[in-house]
């Protein structure tokens, strides 16, 4: 499973630089950050540091629109991804955005039906958010196992990126299921290297060294 960080902050980006395979960013993320309404050099810092694949949200909704930006966002580094909002508008431009060789992103998926739509519109992935299906009481989990057991009966060539991880949990579920992709917020990674026992053990184990070193 590649592990991509779900971000748009330049300093997390590079702390994580020799772990992640990618990054997804989106409009919310990027208004976050000094300079991330400046799209494009915002995204050239990104590239900079990520070989891997990056991506970044179109604004507009209707077909033409998401067309051209689309081209104008992928057009700024060969790693770019667009990620394009499930919608009828959306699907319709992943379809002709994929025959153009462009690599998309269909965000916002809650359902594998969503999901086997963007599959057949030949989106590169998919992205389903656990984390906002279980804020309202769905299983979010469940809607990655079921997609992931339709995209490989319908042998549908679409990664699937397991997205709005809210904690550890999340992710060691992903990797269970089989998921292709999972994007975690840094502060989520860095839960994941935590344990009590570890602090515990290692305390113990440089005590003990301390201790023999000391009766020499
Ligand atoms: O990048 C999309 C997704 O991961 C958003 O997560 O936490 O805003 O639901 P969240």
């Amino acid at each position: 499973m590649k592990i991509f960080l779900d971000t748009a902050n330049i300093q997390d980006i590079g702390r994580y630089a020799y772990l992640i395979d990618g990054v997804t960013t989106n409009p919310s993320l990027l208004a976050r950050e000094e300079g991330g309404n400046n799209l494009e050099g915002f995204i050239k810092k990104i590239t900079s540091l990520i070989n891997g694949p990056i991506s970044v949200e179109v604004i507009n909704q209707q077909f033409d629109g998401i067309i051209n930006e689309a081209r104008r966002i992928s057009s700024i580094a060969p790693n770019i991804v667009v990620k394009i909002p499930m919608t009828p508008e959306g699907i319709r431009a992943t379809s002709l955005l994929s025959k153009e060789g462009i690599q998309t992103n269909v965000t916002l998926i809650f359902s594998p039906n969503q999901a086997y739509l963007a599959a057949k519109a030949g989106a590169t992935y998919v992205s389903i958010f656990v984390g906002r299906l279980d804020d309202i009481g769905h299983e979010g989990m469940e809607v990655v196992k079921n997609t992931l057991e339709i995209f490989k009966k319908q042998q549908c060539q679409s990664q699937v990126i397991v997205a709005s991880i809210r904690h550890p949990i999340h992710v060691c579920d992903a990797a269970t299921y089989g998921a292709h992709v999972v994007t975690i917020p840094p502060g989520v990674l860095d839960l994941m290297y935590n344990h009590p026992l570890t602090d515990i053990g290692l305390t113990r184990f440089l005590n003990d060294w301390k201790r023999a070193s000391n009766a020499q």
